[in-house]
Formats: structure tokens, C-alpha cells, sequence
């Protein structure tokens, strides 16, 4: 995609759009997400966003119902879902997810800790898994918890003819029983046979119901399960794709600043997140924006 630049009214500066010099990502600026975003800002930022997958803006400082407000532009949102402590972290805003290390008064204010986050798409234990997800960064530490993300269309065009007929029209489970630092949700026990785990079934391949591309859909390692193959086939099948779609060669990362807004194609990419000093403070707002029907 080439840079574009566009006024936006509500600013009176130019918008402007500019691939990163990554495989996939695209940095914003001249926009302000707390005005409410012109149709044609809008348009544009939803271009981006299906092309690039991944949109990075600076300097924001959104309040809870600014950023639920600009969400709103994609669609209706999706509540979190269910966290180790059984309770939203935001009661007010309940469609708020927090991710942070925080303890406060011996009870942590989020979700995910400081520990490194694995790869993984948000939510696809469920059926209608989000279409995508915002997260804005209101305190970072000062050095670690670096967030990556993988083109899952990219990581399904480099497979073989061979491994591209093998996976078309197989089904996996998506754990729903651990988030993606390990921890275990509230109501789920640990998962002792993969062939029984709880949480959504999706096809390997997902095909875009806008562009028609195909991406790979494998949502979390741990306790996945490709279902109607012998256990030791359908180990041995995930692991090689895991490890093929956490190819950094798929790949971008990002450094965050304080007031950074990612909003991310959740079904077409992978993220995972770097460990970082307990003892710093990170704080993060997110929504999820509810996906489509899946085209199968
Ligand atoms: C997430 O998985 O949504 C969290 C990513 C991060 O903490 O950077």
C-alpha cells in the first residue's frame, strides 16, 4: 500500500497513512481519536486496516468511553472473556478488557501478569471470535513487554501445495481453559486429553469473507487438537505449523510509547507479547470488536 495523506475535518491537519517496513503493519498519525472520526477518516483507517492488518497511532490519551466510543466505528463490541479472578476488571465498562501486572490492594487490576504472553489470536474459543481488537497503552515499563504480530495470510501462501491440501477442511479446537500467560481461567479445569478440550471448533484455513484471501487459523498451541486424526498426527501437524507461523520472517514488532493505539486484524494475524520487569508498571485498555461468520 502506498503513504496516503488526507485531511481529516475534525483535525484541520492531514491523515496520514504510511506502511512500516515490516511484512504488515501501518503507522497513523494527524488523527485524534477522542473527536469523533469523519465517515471518509474512517473509511480510510479501515482500508489500512484490511490491508496492513495491524494499525499503530501515537500520542492518544483516550478516556474508557473515548476508546469505546472510537471502537464502536468497527462494529459491536465483544466482552472480555472470562479472566483467572471471575469478575471484569472494569465493572463500569465491562467491555473493557485491562491487560496489566498491577496489584493493587493485593488484587491485580488485569489480566496477563509480566510474563511473556505466547502466540495467540484473541477469543477464538469462542464461535464468533473478534474481528479485532484495540488496545491502548496507558503506562509502560521502561524497557521489555515488546508485542509481536504474524501475517497469517503470508504464513498460509508460504506453505506447500502438499501441506496447503493436507490441512484444507480440517477442524481444531481452540483451548478456552488458559489465557495466553498460562493462567488458568475461572470454571475451566486443566485440560488431561486435548481430544476432550473445551472451547470453539474452527477450520484450519479460514477464508476472508471480504477479500476472499486464506490465512491460517490456529488461534492457541497449548491443548489444541485437530479432530478426527490419531493424537500423535494431529501433535506432530500443529507443532509444524506453529512453527512455521511464528516465523519472524511473517512478522513485525513494536516497541510501545505511552498513549499508543494497535488496532489489529484478529483473524488474520497472530500476536505474542516479551516479558518485562515485574516490578514496572504496564496498564492497558482493550476492546474486541465482534467477527463475522466465518466463510468456510
Ligand atoms: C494481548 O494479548 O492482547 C496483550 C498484548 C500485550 O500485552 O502487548
Amino acid at each position: 500500500m502506498p503513504a496516503s495523506e488526507s485531511l481529516c475535518p475534525a483535525e484541520a491537519t492531514p491523515m496520514r497513512i504510511r506502511p512500516l517496513s515490516a511484512p504488515l503493519g501501518a503507522e497513523i498519525d494527524g488523527v485524534n481519536l477522542s473527536q469523533p472520526l469523519p465517515l471518509s477518516a474512517f473509511a480510510e483507517i479501515e482500508r489500512a486496516w484490511r490491508e496492513r492488518l495491524v494499525l499503530v497511532i501515537r500520542d492518544q490519551r483516550l478516556s474508557d468511553p473515548e476508546l469505546i466510543a472510537f471502537s464502536r466505528n468497527w462494529g459491536e463490541l465483544d466482552p472480555p472473556g472470562p479472566n483467572p479472578y471471575g469478575a471484569p476488571f472494569l465493572p463500569e465498562h465491562p467491555e473493557v478488557n485491562v491487560i496489566s501486572n498491577v496489584v493493587e490492594d493485593g488484587k491485580p487490576i488485569g489480566n496477563l501478569g509480566a510474563g511473556e504472553a505466547v502466540w495467540h489470536a484473541d477469543m477464538t474459543y469462542i464461535d464468533r471470535p473478534p474481528k479485532a481488537a484495540i488496545l491502548h497503552a496507558l503506562e509502560i515499563p521502561p524497557s521489555g513487554g515488546n508485542t509481536y504480530f504474524a501475517d497469517m495470510f503470508a504464513a498460509y501462501d508460504a506453505l506447500g501445495a502438499d501441506m496447503k491440501s493436507r490441512i484444507q477442511g480440517r477442524i481444531a479446537i481452540h483451548d478456552a481453559s488458559l489465557n495466553s500467560a498460562g493462567q488458568l481461567r475461572r470454571g475451566y479445569e486443566p485440560v488431561t486429553d486435548v481430544r476432550q478440550t473445551r472451547g470453539a471448533r474452527h477450520p484450519l484455513v479460514r477464508t476472508d469473507a471480504v477479500t476472499g484471501r486464506k490465512a491460517l487459523f490456529l488461534g492457541r498451541r497449548t491443548n489444541s487438537y485437530i479432530l478426527d486424526m490419531e493424537l500423535a498426527e494431529s501433535e506432530a501437524l500443529l507443532d509444524a505449523l506453529w512453527a512455521h507461523a511464528g516465523n519472524m520472517r511473517f512478522a513485525m514488532s513494536h516497541e510501545w510509547r505511552r498513549g499508543d493505539v494497535l488496532i489489529w486484524n484478529n483473524l488474520s494475524v497472530l500476536h505474542r507479547r516479551d516479558p518485562f520487569d515485574p516490578t514496572a508498571r504496564r496498564v492497558m485498555h482493550r476492546t474486541q470488536i465482534k467477527g463475522e461468520e466465518a466463510v468456510r
